[in-house]
């Protein structure tokens, strides 16, 4: 496995291999990680995998300096998983001192994740752009775990031409209903025992809707279920799958959307509807 931290260095190894498959993440990996790997392997072409935890797209009160990082862990995991590229820039590699540009997708970025932390697509849109430019794949995979997300890189994608597939990949899951996230090691265990209140509420809701209940009072019995067990729900929402648009009846593709908090941690989930 080559690791590249220059661009030199990514130069060089991206000329040896020829076009590759790409999985951007920000490290601490778990088998969600992982599992997009497995899926760019099946693309049949070698697979580059990045570590950057990228600071514009947090927030100034969010967990930035706390974000779990274990790079010797991250790189033998890679390894484990056949990655044939590592890419560990810096911050002034991303970000060069004299750097001004953002990218600011519309749209899918607009509610949810894009209202509860403004700023955090623009910091995740304009880091993708530059992995994009820097790796050249022919294309990436994206975990549905951040639906929202993957929404928002496929309009910019087609917004600004970039040659690039994009490729969603299902959320993994502990046995229990819980998406795997870097973010569930900061849970106590008796956090970590409520946590998959939150999936629970998402399939109950989406069974209702696809019988034919009324979704705003579905939606509104799902947020009760989640305070139940002690989450604090930030939105429960059914969606445009694409567009990310609120709706108010099944139209397809629909998407259930949740974001709850417990203790200091933000868990995120969704699913298909219908
Ligand atoms: P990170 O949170 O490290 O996630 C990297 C990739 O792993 C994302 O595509 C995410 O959706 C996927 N992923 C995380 N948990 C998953 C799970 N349980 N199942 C399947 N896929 C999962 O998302 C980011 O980093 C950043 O925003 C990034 C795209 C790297 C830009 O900085």
């Amino acid at each position: 496995m080559i690791i590249a931290r220059t661009l030199a260095e990514l130069n060089e190894a991206r000329n040896a291999l020829g076009p590759v498959g790409f999985v951007p993440t920000m490290g601490a990996l778990h088998e969600g990680h992982l599992a997009l790997v497995d899926a760019a392997k099946a693309g049949g072409l070698p697979v580059a995998a990045s570590i950057f935890v990228n600071p514009t797209q947090f927030g100034p009160k969010e967990d930035l300096a706390r974000y779990p990082r274990d790079e010797a862990g991250d790189l033998a995991k890679l390894e484990g998983a056949g990655c044939a590229l590592v890419w560990l820039p810096g911050v002034h590699v991303m970000y060069p001192p004299h750097g001004t540009t953002m990218i600011h997708v519309n749209g899918p970025a607009t509610h949810w994740e894009g209202a509860s932390r403004p700023g955090h697509f623009a910091g995740v849109a304009t880091v993708v752009a530059k992995l994009f430019g820097q790796m050249r794949p022919e294309s990436a995979y994206f975990g549905e775990k951040d639906w929202q997300q993957i929404q928002v890189v496929r309009r910019m994608v087609a917004d600004l031409h970039l040659p690039v597939r994009i490729v969603p990949v299902p959320t993994r899951r502990e046995p229990s209903g819980l998406a795997l996230s870097s973010r569930n090691a900061y849970l106590t265990p008796e956090e970590h025992r409520a946590a998959p209140a939150l999936h629970a509420a998402l399939l109950h809701a989406a069974r209702e809707i696809v019988a034919g209940k009324e979704v705003a009072a579905t939606l509104h019995h799902a947020r009760h279920e989640v305070a139940q067990a002690g989450l604090v729900p930030d939105y429960i929402a059914l969606v445009h799958a694409e567009t990310l648009e609120p709706i108010s009846g099944l139209i397809r593709p629909a998407r259930l959307i949740a974001a709850a908090k417990l203790g200091h941690v933000r868990l995120l989930d969704n699913i298909p509807v219908g």
